[in-house]
């Protein structure tokens, strides 16, 4: 289905090596440019592959709201896709995101329902409180909620991410790390490396502040996008070979050190994926490759505390 002009420009992101940050000795980091997709995140996969099989199995129609909750990312796609396919988008918001993000989805037409935080955090008690009213708006006739954290069509959308990445390093790869939201990246891409013939260690990463994965509890943190909920809906444990943490100041000073010494402008999830990256990297030792994700653009974060 040929779906407009803004959505052909989704994917085949640069895939860039580190050249600077990386110590010698160490394996090759190679880092996908996900800022390069239209609203300048990785999720534009998923929201063109959730929504274009809704439209295309008849489970949404022109004129229809798309509803989701959603730290911001997630919402600036859905707007965007759902602008260029005729849907109309509702988007549960909070004040603990970016203020940016709330202008993109603005720009692409979507209402935007803010839930208010407190001291300015991302907590399990804050998504649950958005998720309740997501759940409550979408039910209503006219609505269809996009389920970022149960649709099938989220994973998949992410296969075309490792399948790009195997192509371009021709399968060469020894190490994949990524840090977890919902898991669908991690596992998307992973199910695209391993389709073009790839099988590289597997290795989820998370805000030592919210330790999910690794300890079970839940903490506040600043790193928009991941370590949120307990169990992530698309993680399979099972592939994993590691799981680490990284502290989230680390994090935002990678995304500084990015910036300055690569040029590579990213989110902190970014700069939390490149330091295990890194540290991985010096571990395995020269031959080796390592691949991360740069997950969205680093302009969405002016402002906040990661660049000012
Ligand atoms: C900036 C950012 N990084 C990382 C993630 C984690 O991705 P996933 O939910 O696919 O695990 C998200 C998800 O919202 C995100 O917005």
């Amino acid at each position: 289905m040929a779906y407009g002009a803004g959505l052909s420009a989704i994917g085949n992101t640069p895939l860039v090596r580190l050249e600077k940050l990386v110590p010698d000795g160490a394996a090759e980091v190679w880092v996908k440019l996900e800022g390069a997709n239209p609203t300048g995140s990785y999720k534009d996969r998923m929201a063109i592959s959730v929504l274009g099989a809704a439209l295309e199995q008849g489970r949404v129609k022109a004129g229809d709201t798309v509803v989701e909750f959603t730290g911001g990312s997630t919402g600036s796609a859905l707007a965007f896709v759902s602008a260029v396919l005729g849907l109309k988008f509702t988007a549960i918001f909070s004040d603990a995101f970016s203020y940016t993000k709330q202008q993109a989805m603005e720009a692409f037409g979507a209402e935007v329902l803010v839930e208010k935080c407190v001291d300015g955090a991302i907590t399990h008690e804050l998504a649950e409180r958005m998720k309740a009213r997501a759940h409550s708006l979408a039910a209503q006739p006219g609505y269809y909620y996009a389920d970022q954290f149960g649709s099938p069509d989220v994973r998949a959308g992410y296969q075309p991410l490792g399948r790009e990445i195997a192509e371009a390093l021709d399968g060469g790869i020894d190490v994949f790390c990524a840090s977890v939201g919902t898991g669908a990246t991690l596992m998307g891409t992973l199910d695209g490396l391993r389709a073009a013939g790839g099988s590289p260690k597997v290795v989820a990463l998370e805000p030592t502040e919210s330790a999910l994965l690794s300890t079970g509890v839940a903490g506040a943190h600043n790193v928009e996008g991941i370590a949120v909920f307990p169990a992530p809906p698309f993680l399979d444990r099972d592939v994993l070979s590691d799981i680490r943490t990284v502290d989230q100041d680390k994090a935002f000073e990678m995304c500084r050190r990015l910036a300055r010494i690569e040029g590579i402008f990213g989110g902190g999830s970014t700069g939390l994926n490149v330091c295990a990256a890194i540290d991985l990297a010096v571990e395995l030792g020269p031959g080796k490759r390592v691949v991360t994700i740069s997950c969205d653009h680093g302009s969405k974060y002016l402002g906040g505390r990661i660049y000012s």
